[in-house]
């Protein structure tokens, strides 16, 4: 997930000076695989059909399909052989230049804490599901893979540039919350979508929600809510695609061109924009109604 909020300045006690910890496999309960087996079998259900194949396939090749939270190792071993990537354990939030850092150098940091029982839908940190469950096949994608790794190095220098909320918008909008046009038609890939079973339908047979066509640009200049379902999803065309959009721009002149230009609303459909759906925003409104 994007950094948020209550990061710590140095390493807590037992972390090591990149903030990385044991995973502590062994520590897990019964009652922790179990929680992952229900949120498991859950997605396991929803996922054929809504999920981009890239994901699917991506949990076969890491066997994030069979029950139990994975041991991180393992994990990492299979992950290394398909494109270099690894998965590291830290302890909650890490500050934006660790978490770059770690990034630019294919190593995925993940929560190793489970959510309880009674915490299946929310959580307000990432914990291990989230963070393994929603974000790891993909990493599974050579494409997915170059990307995320170019997006550290792109976090590294945002932060020099003072846009690292532009930058963050980018992440959101794709690593979390994005959406694809498949060859069988739109499917879902950001984490936060593929790990929530409530937001995985929602995202792509609720009414409610604008779906627009990715633009990078725009995509910078719109806020976002972190506190329930995306009102706006943007699609990409494909993996190339947004690698290749994102690689090939020098993002300096383009962080220039935006930085005077004012925030978009959430919920805002621009006259250039290329609208799949045009939400009714209904889902919201009875939301802030209560
Ligand atoms: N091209 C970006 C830059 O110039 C780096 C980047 C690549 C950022 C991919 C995000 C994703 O900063
Ligand atoms: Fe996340």
């Amino acid at each position: 997930m994007i950094q948020e909020t209550h990061v710590l300045d140095r390493p807590p006690e037992g972390a090591a000076a990149d903030w990385t910890i044991p995973q502590n496999w062994d520590g897990y309960t019964q009652e922790d695989h179990g929680v992952w087996d229900t949120l498991l079998e859950r997605q396991m259900k929803l996922l054929p059909g809504r999920a981009a194949q890239a994901y699917m396939n991506g949990l076969e090749a890491l066997r994030l399909s069979e029950r139990g939270i994975p041991n991180f190792e393992e994990l990492s071993e299979r992950l290394m052989k398909l494109t270099g990537w690894q998965v590291v354990a830290v302890p909650g939030l890490v500050p934006d230049d660790v978490f770059f850092e770690h990034m630019a150098n294919r190593r995925f940091v993940a929560g190793n804490f489970i959510r309880r029982p009674d915490q299946l839908d929310y959580i307000q940190e990432p914990d291990v599901f989230h963070d393994v469950f929603g974000h790891v096949p993909m990493l599974a994608d050579p494409r997915f893979a170059d990307y995320l790794e170019a997006y550290g190095r792109g976090g590294l220098r945002a932060l020099d540039l003072g846009m690292l909320k532009q930058l963050g918008r980018l992440y959101w909008y794709t690593v979390e919350f994005g959406l694809v046009r498949d060859e069988e038609g739109l499917r879902i890939y950001g984490s936060g979508i593929v790990s929530s079973s409530a937001e995985s339908r929602f995202a792509l047979e609720s009414d409610s929600p604008n779906r627009i066509g990715f633009d990078l640009r725009r995509v910078m200049r719109t806020e976002y809510r972190i506190d329930d379902f995306q009102q706006n999803y943007f699609v990409i065309d494909s993996f190339d695609d947004l690698l290749r959009q994102t690689t090939e721009t020098d993002f300096a002149p383009l962080y220039d061109s935006i930085r005077e230009l004012p925030d978009i609303p959430i919920a805002a459909i621009l006259e250039k924009d290329e609208v799949i759906t045009h939400g009714t925003q209904e889902y919201a409104r009875s939301k802030a109604e209560g």
